[in-house]
């Protein structure tokens, strides 16, 4: 059996999720970062392999970017765990959506994990997330998932949300370089939709950019920011409560004389 490791992390939330959960699960035996150029059905999964699959929610659904990458996988009948992680609001329909597209690329996804970490745009929610007590819920969890995959038995994975999906936000969320910038080009290298203008990074391309925050984390002089008045009309329409703390949660599938268990 091998297990492999199929990641999005632009501001690092969700790679920090996954390592705890590795922690429990086992050093992978292969890494893949959606962030880069990559294609995934290169991957030659076989029936009995593990493939821990952690993502961003963004607003409430998958990112489009990740069901396009995630689509090209043949998963030939390996088991699957899904990991959505979100910024302390609400995940929506994002990990049904993942289970789903997991399940179309023919992989058996037999748990699903939903854990916070802090948010990418408003870091004042799920700040510091996930923290200590998170690692160790998370590898836990890993340990459970290991124990269920041993009985060998599995049914329906019921998770909460809705198909079809609720609509997608088309909220132009942009970052853009002030003067600090010197033209170093971490940016324009690394942004996975190439959005970003070799001949002017300071700008971005709109109609690309899927406001992933990865150049914010990552530009050397900070000079990547939001527009904050745009920020501050977002932060107040947010209808959610953010503040309060939420739980990670693990869903096993159904086994098959026991029903699904959330813990
Ligand atoms: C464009 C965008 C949309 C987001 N939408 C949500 C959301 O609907 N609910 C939520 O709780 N967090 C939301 N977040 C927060 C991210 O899910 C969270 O920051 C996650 O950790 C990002 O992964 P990363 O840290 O690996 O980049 C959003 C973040 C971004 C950048
Ligand atoms: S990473 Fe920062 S400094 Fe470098 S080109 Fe991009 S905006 Fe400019
Ligand atoms: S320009 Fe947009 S898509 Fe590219 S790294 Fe920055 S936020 Fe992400």
């Amino acid at each position: 059996m091998s297990l492999y490791h199929i990641y999005f992390s632009p501001t690092g939330g969700v790679k920090q999720v996954s390592d705890a959960l590795l922690e429990g699960l086992g050093r992978p035996d292969k890494q893949i970062h959606l962030l880069n150029q990559v294609y995934l059905a290169n991957l030659a999964l076989q029936p009995g392999d593990l493939c821990l699959v952690a993502v961003p929610c963004f607003y409430g659904r998958v990112p489009d970017y990740v069901r396009e990458k995630l689509s090209q996988l043949s998963g030939h009948g390996a088991f699957a765990i899904a990991v959505i992680v979100y910024g302390n609001g609400e995940y929506g329909d994002s990990l049904l959506e993942l289970r789903d597209i997991l399940e179309s690329c023919d992989l058996r996804v037999i748990a699903a994990v939903s854990a916070i970490a802090q948010h990418a745009i408003f870091s004042q929610y799920g700040k510091g997330r996930p923290n200590a007590e998170d690692k160790a819920c998370l590898k836990d969890y890993a340990l459970r998932i290991k124990q269920h995959l041993a009985t060998g038995h599995f049914g329906a994975l019921n998770l909460k949300g809705h198909a079809p999906y609720h609509d997608k936000h088309h909220l132009s969320i942009c970052p853009q370089a002030k003067g600090d910038c010197t033209n170093c080009m971490k940016c324009v290298e690394e942004c996975p939709v190439q959005a970003i203008p070799r001949e002017n990074p300071r700008c971005v391309d709109k109609s690309r950019c899927i406001s992933c925050m990865h150049c914010v984390s990552i530009c050397p002089e900070h000079a990547r920011t939001l527009n904050q008045a745009v920020l501050f009309v977002i932060a107040r329409a947010l209808k959610i409560n953010y503040n309060e703390p939420k739980n990670n949660t693990l869903i096993l599938s159904e086994r098959e004389d026991k029903a699904v268990q959330e813990v």
